[in-house]
């Protein structure tokens, strides 16, 4: 059937997982992410992580600043938690929507998580308010540990630190973020998708591990969670295809200069804005589910969040759209995902 199909309208959609940097990354990337998204939910992980109300406004308002476009773009914000937090600084945060959720991240887990969580239990007053007062907790879900295999730690986390959390807040909203394992898959589905949801990246619906090393090792698809073997990518694309409410687009764009990819210790993650929204149309066609794209990329998030499903639309056509080679920042440059390739779908402006 879908092979017919020549165009699809679709609300606008949203990516609830956004890296947009700072500075002069900032005012080079928000304009991928404006042109096909009308909400983004921005991730606080900067150098220096956006960990209260007036860092989260004066960030925001830097992003707003550079973005000289004319699209009608929101950045809503998240605060990144450590064992410092407040509940009171949520509290406020929340109830004057600076803050539409916060982020958990495990103490050395990703880049910039060395204020991360070492300990579940530093935060548990933040957790219990965030429970009470109806704020989402957004998230990376790896446990960290030397001894345990870097395959092994997404379906690891579940057991020792998900699922005591479930049952020690079970009216806590949470977002298991960028999940890449059937184990996500099935735990996730288990829940309420009120209180669990997921979201999914592109480059995880895509790729499995062995394109990381195709011809040789690809650092531009190194990310974290790293990708996994081809029957956790099938038990994902598989997740999105029959409409479940619980995963939603979450593309976990994330640039990082050149000179940092391409190092002795090279950054993970993957700047996928420029096509993030075009290669989930292509995605879902392949699984034959277009009939699922909007709900997947503009109800099912807002529906989570408590917030309005956007009505302007999107239309998207069956014309090839090729891909920026590179993008430049000074004098480096960020190469973006499927950089020189073309994909089947483009956006009709
Ligand atoms: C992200 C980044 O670079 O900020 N990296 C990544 O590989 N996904 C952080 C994150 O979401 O883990
Ligand atoms: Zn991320």
């Amino acid at each position: 059937m879908s092979k017919f199909i020549k165009k699809i309208k679709i609300k606008k959609p949203d990516d609830w997982h956004v890296h947009l940097r700072d500075n002069k990354i900032l005012k080079k990337v928000i304009k991928y992410t404006g042109k096909f998204y009308k909400r983004a939910l921005i991730m606080p992980n900067l150098n220096s992580p956006i960990t209260n109300c007036i860092k989260s406004i004066a960030y925001r308002s830097r992003i707003l600043k550079s973005m000289h476009l004319n699209y009608e773009f929101q950045p809503l914000m998240t605060c990144y938690l450590t064992k410092f937090t407040v509940p009171q600084e949520l509290e406020v945060g929340f109830s004057k929507k600076i803050f539409i959720a916060a982020k958990f991240y495990p103490y050395s887990s990703t880049t910039n998580s060395k204020k991360g969580i070492k300990k579940i239990s530093d935060i548990a007053s933040v957790l219990e308010c965030m429970e009470k007062i109806g704020m989402p907790l957004l998230i990376h879900g790896e446990e960290i540990n030397k001894n345990i295999d870097i395959y092994d730690r997404e379906a690891k986390f579940i057991e020792t630190t998900l699922d005591p959390l479930r049952n020690k807040f079970p009216k806590l909203k949470i977002v298991l973020e960028h999940i890449t394992t059937k184990e996500s898959v099935e735990y996730v589905k288990k829940n309420d998708f009120n209180y669990l949801s997921a979201t999914i990246t592109p480059h995880h619906l895509m790729l499995n591990r062995n394109d990381m090393f195709y011809g040789g090792i690809r650092p531009y698809l190194y990310c974290l969670p790293i990708l996994k073997k081809n029957t956790h990518q099938i038990a994902l694309r598989e997740a999105i295809s029959n409409g479940d409410k619980h995963f939603f687009l979450g593309s976990d764009t994330a640039p990082h200069l050149n000179k940092n990819k391409i190092n002795v210790l090279g950054c993970a993650g993957i700047f996928n804005a420029p096509s993030s929204l075009l290669s989930y149309v292509q995605i879902f066609e392949e699984m034959n589910a277009l009939k699922h794209l909007e709900s997947f990329c503009s109800e099912n998030g807002p529906k989570f969040y408590n917030m309005p499903i956007n009505k302007e639309t999107v239309t998207i056509i069956k014309k090839p759209f090729k891909i920026k080679k590179k993008i430049k920042v000074g004098r480096d440059v960020i190469i973006p995902f499927l950089s020189g390739e073309t994909l089947n779908w483009s956006i009709k402006n």
